[in-house]
Parts: C-alpha cells; structure tokens; sequence
C-alpha cells in the first residue's frame, strides 16, 4: 500500500504544533503495516535548508504565479516530496504569517499550489511511484480531494484528517479563478460558506472518507459547539468519519533513554532529580505543593487566561507553576506581568524543544485547560514521564486521561484529573483537587505508575490507518 501525504509542516523541518509531529511519525509508523508514506511538503527556507536539493518530479512555469517544482529525496528516514515554488513560500516569517503575525495574503493560492501538486502526483505518478491513497491535513491540503476529481479527473480514494476544524483557509470569491476551481462548485453543497471559497469544507465534502485526531473530537465535530459552522457538512457525512487517536514517538519521549534531562529515569521516584533541576532553571523556591507546568500555543483554545486566574487557588495549597509557551501577544503579556507579581510563577515565552523535556521530566503536573483540543500531545508526553495531567473534558483530552474517581482509584487505574465544563470555577475545584492527591503520597505515587504504563505510542493508531487505507482501495 501507498498513500501520499499532503501536509504543510513535518517534524523533523518545519513545525508550528502538533500537526507536525503527526505527520512526521506516521511514515515510519505506518512502514511496520506494510504501507508506504510518502510526505509532500511546501519548501519553506527551513526545510530546503535540511534537505538542499533532489530528482525533479514535475514543473509547472506557471504555478499560481511564478514558477514552481517538486523534488524528490529521502531525508531523516521520510520519502518526501518538497514543493519547491520561492514566489509562494521562500519568504522571512512563519509557515502562515508574516513577520508582523498576520496570515500572509496569499495563503489561499500558496496552499492551493500544494494541495495541486498532490493531486497531480497522486493522478499522474511520482517519478515512478503511484500512490493508491491521497492522506490530506488540514485546510492546507483541503483542495486536493476536488483538483483529484475534477481536474484531473481520477478515481483514487482520498482521506482528510482534521487536526482543528477552526482553521478554514478561506478565500474571497472572486479567486474562484485564480485557485483553478470550478463556478459550478461554488454552492453550499460544494465549496461556498458564507459568501466564501473554504478549503477545509472542499475537503470535507470531496475526500471519500474524514478522519479527525481522536474518538471524542470526532463527535464533538458534529455539534454546533465545536464544529466552527461545519458541523452540518459534517454530521450529512458522519458515516464517512472516525477518530484515529494520535501517538507520541516513544524514542524521542522516553524517559530513560531521554538527553535533555539531568537524571534519565524509569521510576517516578527518578523524577526528584529532575524537579530539583527544574526548579533551580525556572528561579523556583523550594515548596510543599505541587509544581505545575505548562507548554502550549498561547491562543484562546488552549485556555490559559481562565489559569491566569486560578493562580491564587494554586498558590493557596502551595504550589507552583512554570510557563513555557508563545503566541498572542497579550497573553504572552499577561503572564509575563503574573510571573513579576507571583514568585511561585515562572515564565519563558519562546519555543524550546529541550526545555520542553526537562520540564515534563521535573513536573509533578501538568495543565491543560483547553476550550477545545482534537487531541492534544503534551498530556501524553506528560503521561510517558509520570507527570500527572490536570485536563479539560474535551477531545483527545477526554480520550486519554483516566480521571480519579472513586472508581479508578479503587482499581488503581487513575492517571489524571479532568473538569467539566472548561470554567473559571471547574478549574479551580481541578486544582484544589490536585493538591489533595498531592499530599497523598501512597495513591499519587500509584497514579505516577498508572501514567507512566499508559500506551501513547502509535501502535494501534498505526494499525488503524491502515486498516483505513485498505478499506478505502477495496471500497474502489
Ligand atoms: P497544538 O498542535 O494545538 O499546538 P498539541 O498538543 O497537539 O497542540 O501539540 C503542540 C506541540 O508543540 C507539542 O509537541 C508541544 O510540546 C509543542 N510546543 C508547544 N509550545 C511549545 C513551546 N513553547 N516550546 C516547545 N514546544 C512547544
Ligand atoms: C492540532 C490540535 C491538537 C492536535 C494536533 C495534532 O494542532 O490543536 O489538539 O494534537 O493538531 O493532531
């Protein structure tokens, strides 16, 4: 089996969040079932940077605007097909704003180059290579299920995974032209929402089946509460949808083998060290309560105002918090002024990846109060390290935590604590609820163990997608 996977970012080059994780770990996830993942990326500076240069598998003199190539080569163990095309994607900023934090103007015509370019390899061969399935992500490859039908009019099957349905992609009508779609489409059956071009619902609508990044997310996504105005698209479609939760690397997660932390460890007990570390990094005293972390995108969905203002319940039962995190500037603020005020509160604004280890190793618990969260990855590293996740009761979040009830307790099962709904009041009541279990050693300590036996590999999921694939080419 092979599939081609059309995606805007892919660890290890380029990632703004977990979108890229996911697609970086699903080749080599995929490989022990017997499927063989091929990645198209844009060519950003930072990926050309990794990969230099490779076979030229197509061109077009006029891609959306200038000229534009897809290379081939193998690069860090990934088959990747790299969308070299400098008028749409050699520019200073990131992957889809510019240097000010504004979404590039031209995103609708640079991820249509994309979504384009995948649909004509998966249609036409790639050097040599057919895929039997196109695995779009996201808006950015939202096009390329309907450029497959009705451009290039081919029948092979395509999927669409939806990592966060906020995110539309859309375009004013008046560049039906421009991205090469059809006026006949354009209609609320079709492409249009609002008056608008949506990439994501051409997607939704065009591909033969949608997955999303966990089970729950998956029928959340069909309410109007989480569905971002799509939720009817999808709900007609339901019989096409499901869930494939996400995994974790378990080699680049993986406590005992892990370089970034002071003191690798394969017990709970293994993590003092690393607290006493984290501690002294963040400029954090010594205290009884528990130390807390976050690392997250600072942006609405992931809830951190609604912490900013829990801090006193926390601080009150003696615990502390480290912050690491970037984003909307007024949070990044906000938080910066909360770190000044509070001296059981620390922050670093910015992405550091090593960091980011050394705190899931030091923490005794990690928060994640999202409004939403298709899935969710650092409550399964947090999980992986024995660092107890406090989480909202949606999407993966929801998937991935055994609350401590009294029932998951007495079966020495619990791993972590949900709130119900996301509120100012609910989390605080979470972390009231947290520094109790805290202070007992006997049951904390078993749902350290609990944790850290979770499975957050891609096992399963691996086996899923591929089950999925094959579904999909005997449905033909
Ligand atoms: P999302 O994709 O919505 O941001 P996920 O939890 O799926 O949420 O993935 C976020 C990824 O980005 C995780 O790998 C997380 O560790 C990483 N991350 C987010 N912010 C930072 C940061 N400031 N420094 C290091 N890693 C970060
Ligand atoms: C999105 C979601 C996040 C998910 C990630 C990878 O960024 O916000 O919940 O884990 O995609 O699927």
């Amino acid at each position: 089996m092979k599939v081609l996977s059309v995606a805007s970012e892919c660890v290890p080059f380029i990632k703004t969040g977990g979108l890229a994780d996911v697609v970086g770990a699903l080749p080599d996830a995929l490989a022990r079932h017997g499927v063989e993942m091929r990645v198209l990326l844009p060519g950003y500076d930072a990926v050309l940077e990794i990969v230099g240069d490779g076979q030229t598998i197509a061109e077009e003199d006029d891609l959306f605007g200038g000229r534009g190539r897809v290379f081939f080569t193998q690069a860090k163990g990934v088959g990747l097909y790299v969308l070299d095309a400098p008028h749409l994607f050699r520019r200073n900023g990131s992957p889809y704003l510019d240097a000010d934090g504004r979404d590039w103007s031209d995103n609708p015509e640079r991820f249509a180059a994309l979504s384009w370019m995948g649909a004509r390899l998966v249609a036409q061969g790639a050097g040599g290579w057919r895929a039997d399935v196109l695995h779009g992500h996201d808006w950015q490859a939202g096009l390329a299920p309907l450029y497959l039908r009705r451009a290039f009019r081919v029948e092979v099957p395509s999927v669409i995974t939806v990592h966060n349905v906020a995110f539309h992609g859309s375009a004013p009508a008046d560049r039906l032209d421009g991205l090469r779609l059809d006026r006949a489409d354009f209609n609320p059956e079709g492409i249009e929402f609002w008056g608008q071009i949506n990439p994501l619902k051409a997607g939704l609508v065009f591909s033969d089946r949608i997955t999303t990044v966990s089970p729950t997310y998956a029928r959340e996504l069909t309410r109007p509460e989480f569905g971002a105005g799509l939720d009817g698209v999808i709900r007609v479609r339901a019989d096409r949808l499901c869930g494939i939760l996400n995994g974790i690397d378990t080699d680049t997660w993986d406590p005992k083998n892990d370089l970034a932390l002071v003191e690798p460890y394969s017990d709970p007990a293994g993590k003092s060290a690393n607290k006493v570390a984290l501690r002294a990094e963040f400029g954090l005293p010594e205290s009884d309560g528990p130390l807390c972390i976050v690392v997250s995108r600072m942006t609405q969905q992931k809830g951190l105002d609604l912490l900013l203002n829990s801090l006193s319940t926390l601080i009150g039962c003696g615990g502390q918090l480290a912050v690491l995190g970037s984003g909307d500037t007024a949070l990044e603020s906000a938080w910066q002024r909360a770190a000044a005020e509070n001296p059981a509160v620390a922050v670093r604004i910015g992405y550091d990846e090593a960091l980011s280890h050394r705190m899931m190793a030091g923490a005794d618990a990690i928060l994640v109060p999202s409004r939403f969260e298709p899935c969710g990855l650092t409550q399964l590293y947090a999980l992986r390290y024995g660092t107890i996740p406090v989480v909202a009761l949606t999407g993966g979040l929801a998937d991935t935590v055994i609350p401590a009830n009294p029932a998951a307790l007495a079966a020495n099962a619990a791993t972590g604590i949900q709130f119900h709904p996301v509120g100012a009041q609910t989390l605080n009541l979470a972390i009231l609820d947290l520094c109790a279990l805290y202070a007992d050693t006997r049951i904390w300590d078993q749902m350290r163990r609990n944790a850290m036996a979770q499975p957050v590999g891609w096992e399963r999921s691996a086996r899923a997608y591929a089950d999925l694939y094959a579904d999909m080419v005997a449905a033909q």
